[in-house]
């Protein structure tokens, strides 16, 4: 399997990137990530981490061209200009001229026009791909038929416990390339890394639990954006091109979909209305 995925536009983006919402060190762990082979970044204005990472990138010495750099901006938008404002402000804070993606970050207020803000931004070459977060389908299909550009990515909720084949089905078709956050589950399934199938099938392949989770993902064309604090699973988590899951193992893991998001449900009033109180 490449390590690169072609979006779209012609942009190749990695497979693999690095989460970074609640990194205890953005500015040590990004520069660790980078030194064992990460080459996306996955920011956003709302994590407020991003000028550490843009000094852990400097510390790097990796070149702007080698590295693949997403931030969001957030719903507090309520004009035009908004979101354009936000995600130049991103830029600033994390040192670079340009961003490989900037996405809407939640389908809340009036995404429909920080969206052609982000256009805007596109046509000057401030940004080389937009994305969204948490657009279910419908909310999709609605963006891209209205729009000059259709995204390139949608980020959504996507782990063992929560496998969403029908969005992914819909995003293909409208050749939007899906990347799941929380490919893990957060961190938030207490019983995820005790499920006995992981076991067997990280005894039979000679890998960890989480890598068996990750490299399903990889293998229905969904990329990832794992998160940890410690060294040893950064570089476990990027560790899943050695190895292929056999079609019956792909078969089995599909048991353990319950269909749960943990932190992402915008099919859900309740976390949605929660969301807006919380974070407006
Ligand atoms: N667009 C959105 O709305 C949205 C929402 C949520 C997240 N995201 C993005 O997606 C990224 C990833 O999602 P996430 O941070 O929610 O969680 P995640 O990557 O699914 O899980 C992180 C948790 O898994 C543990 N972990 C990591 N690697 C492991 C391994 N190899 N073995 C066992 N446990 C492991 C981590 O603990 P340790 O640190 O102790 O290793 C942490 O508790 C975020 O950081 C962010 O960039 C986007």
């Amino acid at each position: 399997m490449d390590r690169y995925v072609k979006l779209n536009n012609g942009v190749f983006m990695p497979r693999v990137g690095l989460g970074t919402y609640r990194l205890n060190d953005p500015r040590g762990q990004v520069r660790k990530a980078i030194e064992l082979g990460y080459r996306l970044i996955d920011t956003a204005l709302d994590y407020d981490n991003e000028e550490q990472l843009g000094l852990g990138i400097k510390d790097s010495g990796i070149a702007r061209e080698d590295l693949f750099i997403t931030s969001k901006v957030w719903f507090r938008w309520s004009k035009p200009g908004d979101a354009r404002k936000m995600a130049l402000d991103s830029l600033k804070k994390l040192g670079v001229d340009y961003l490989d993606m900037c996405m809407i970050h939640w389908p809340l207020n009036d995404y429909y026009t920080a969206y052609r803000d982000l256009e805007e931004l596109y046509r000057e070459g401030k940004i080389r791909a937009i994305g969204v977060c948490n657009f279910t389908p419908d909310r999709l299909i609605d963006l891209l038929s209205f729009n000059e550009f259709k995204p390139q990515v949608n980020q959504i909720e996507t782990h063992v416990r929560c496998q969403r084949w029908t969005e992914h089905e819909w995003f293909d078709r409208y050749d939007v390339t899906h990347q799941a956050y929380s490919p893990l589950g957060a961190g938030r399934i207490d019983d995820l890394m005790e499920d006995p199938l992981l076991g067997e099938l990280a005894q039979k392949y000679g890998k960890t639990r989480a890598q068996i989770c990750l490299r399903f993902l990889l293998q229905r064309d969904i990329c990832i954006l794992p998160r940890t604090n410690s060294e040893e699973r950064l570089k476990e988590n990027i560790d899943l091109f050695d190895f292929k899951l056999e079609e019956q193992d792909m078969e089995a893991l599909k048991t353990l979909d319950r269909k749960e998001a943990v932190i992402g449900r915008p099919e859900d009033p309740a976390k949605v209305k929660r969301a807006i109180e919380v974070y407006r």
